[in-house]
């Protein structure tokens, strides 16, 4: 990166070959596939950027949350770089690192903002008043949503990855043929368990009779229940039309990021423009953005990252 903004590099070498066979992520290969991957991407990313190691002033590794093997191997070898270049090394928050994935995208964008985190292991809705600073307003009780479109994948027979593959499906299908429920707490909290129990019971009641136009049907309407649960959230946190006409010309306008893995979702991207509409400026990162990257972590490694220590913590939360 150059500043927090600019990428000149953002290399990434898909594991989706490697875990395919095993119909989902193994940590310890995971791991191990860092460990022989990063210094021909390390050599990759720097060739590409046109940069000397002697250029660079800060070095941003990711500390958690996410898969203990994956973080170790990678500050291992961000310690290891920072020594032998005498370079700073900076530990950051991989969620942090997915809303200013969104930031890459759009150069005004600044806090505070209203935030969307879904991925494979999150689903968050967090207030962020000024660079550093995450307030998480709900949470899930039980799976995240990324999480429950990889289950529900596996039950539709689609494999490995689940989500990409549901997004697909769906395409071809009709949610109002096979309705599912959706999933409805009260507050800002989301909860995705009873609905993946709901598709396994619709299921095992058709049997035989699921053929490819119900299960594509079927991945509709399970996409449709997770969708519209998440944005009924958002929705509750943005102002209404009346308020923004009310406050028309005084003040910046609300700044809302969904982003994450499953802000890659097809019908997510087109129910969350129509649902913020003009009470928000939203900007969600492109596709390559969505999902883990290095650009991110880079970005919020620029603005702070967590702390100055790349101590690994597999669990972090927002702190
Ligand atoms: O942020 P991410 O790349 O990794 C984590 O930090 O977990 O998110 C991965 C998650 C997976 O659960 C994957 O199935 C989901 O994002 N995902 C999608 C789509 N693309 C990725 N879910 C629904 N539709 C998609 N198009
Ligand atoms: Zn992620």
């Amino acid at each position: 990166m150059d500043g927090g903004r600019r990428v000149l590099s953002n290399v990434i070498h898909s594991q989706v070959e490697l875990h395919r066979e095993f119909g989902g992520v193994v940590p310890e290969l995971a791991a191990r596939d860092h460990l022989e991957r990063l210094p021909h991407l390390l050599d990759l990313a720097l060739e590409k950027a046109g940069v000397q190691p002697s250029d660079i002033d800060l070095l941003a590794v990711t500390r958690g949350p996410g898969l203990v093997g994956c973080l170790l191997v990678g500050a291992g070898v961000g310690a290891g770089l920072a020594t032998a270049w005498a370079k700073p090394l900076t530990g950051v928050n991989h969620l942090w690192g997915h809303i200013y994935a969104a930031m890459l995208t759009r150069p005004d964008l600044e806090p505070p903002l209203l935030g969307l985190v879904i991925s494979g292991a999150h689903s968050d809705l967090v207030r962020m008043p000024e660079h550093g600073r995450f307030e998480v307003m709900g949470r899930t009780r039980d799976d995240a949503a990324g999480e429950a479109f990889d289950k529900a994948a596996r039950m539709l027979g689609l494999g490995y990855p689940g989500g990409p593959a549901l997004d697909r499906l769906a395409r071809t299908g009709d949610a109002r043929r096979q309705p599912l429920p959706k999933p409805s707490l009260p507050g800002l909290e989301f909860s995705f368990s009873g609905l993946k129990t709901a598709l396994l019971y619709r299921l095992r009641d058709l049997g035989e009779e699921a053929g490819e136009q119900e299960k594509a049907d079927l991945a509709a309407a399970f996409e449709r229940s997770v969708v519209e649960s998440l944005l009924e959230k958002l929705d509750k946190c943005l102002p209404t039309r009346g308020e923004v006409a009310r406050r028309a010309g005084g003040g910046k306008q609300l700044e809302v990021v969904i982003c994450g893995g499953v802000a890659a979702n097809t019908l997510l991207r087109r129910r969350a423009a129509e649902v913020v509409a003009d009470r928000a400026r939203l900007t969600m990162p492109p596709l390559e953005l969505c999902t883990d990257n290095a650009a991110m972590i880079a970005a919020a490694g620029f603005y702070g990252g967590t702390n100055q220590s790349a101590t690994v913590d597999p669990s972090l939360g927002w702190d």
